[in-house]
């Protein structure tokens, strides 16, 4: 085997609810992996029903849900806003695991949004503002004019967080730890439930 197996650690066979081994996962992930464990893909879906996905950085999480941030106006943003569902995924390399969540997606308070958008180094603060995530851009000249002339207007001044700058939380009904193992006999656990906040019924799949 390429990499080693691990069955131990946050074990989602032995748990009867998928927040506590996320949590032993993803501790183990930010040891482990090289860099952004936080990574991951977030697919949406548009209007004429073709999938989008992208990645995004996972920067909260728990029993209520797995929340990113993003730009509203973007091309996730609109899609979430006409159809708030969204799958995940992260995979963690050095962990040989895969994590998986599909459920629907609800934006997270404004302070939720303010405290993250506040912890963010000034220049990305601006370039919130600077940048109209997803649509055409003339040329990289013209971003850097709009880039410098903000960093202009705001001075020494506060860079509030844009109206348009949000938390959006994936609420999960579906979540799978899918671990690797030798000869592609891989394990996977799926947790389901009917509705938020209800119980979770846990299963195993082939691989
Ligand atoms: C590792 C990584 C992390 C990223 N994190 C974010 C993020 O947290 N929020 C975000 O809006 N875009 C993030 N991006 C950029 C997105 O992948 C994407 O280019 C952007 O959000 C526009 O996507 P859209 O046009 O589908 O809306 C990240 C890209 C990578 C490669």
């Amino acid at each position: 085997m390429e990499h080693p197996t691990r069955l131990t650690n946050g074990d989602p066979a032995d748990a009867n609810e998928p927040f506590g081994p996320f949590e032993a996962w993803f501790a183990e992930a930010r040891k482990s992996e090289p860099r952004d464990p936080d990574a991951m893909a977030i697919a949406t879906v548009g209007d004429d029903g073709l999938p989008n996905v992208r990645m995004v950085l996972l920067k909260g999480w728990g029993p209520a849900g797995f929340v990113f941030f993003t730009n509203s106006e973007s091309a996730k943003g609109n899609e979430l806003a006409r159809h708030p569902k969204a799958a995940l995924v992260l995979y963690w390399k050095s962990l040989s695991r895969q994590f998986r969540a599909r459920g629907s997606i609800e934006q997270v308070t404004a302070k939720e949004a303010d405290d993250y958008f506040h912890s963010r180094a000034r220049e990305s603060r601006i370039g919130a503002w600077a940048s109209q995530q997803s649509r055409p851009l003339e040329s990289r000249e013209v971003f850097e004019r709009e880039v410098a002339e903000r960093t202009q207007t705001f001075g020494d001044g506060p860079v509030p967080r844009p109206p348009h700058w949000l938390g959006y939380r994936l609420v999960p009904l579906e979540v799978e730890f899918w671990t690797e193992m030798p000869f592609r006999l891989h394990q996977r656990i799926q947790f389901r439930r009917a509705a938020p906040g209800g119980a979770w019924t846990k299963r195993r799949l082939y691989p």
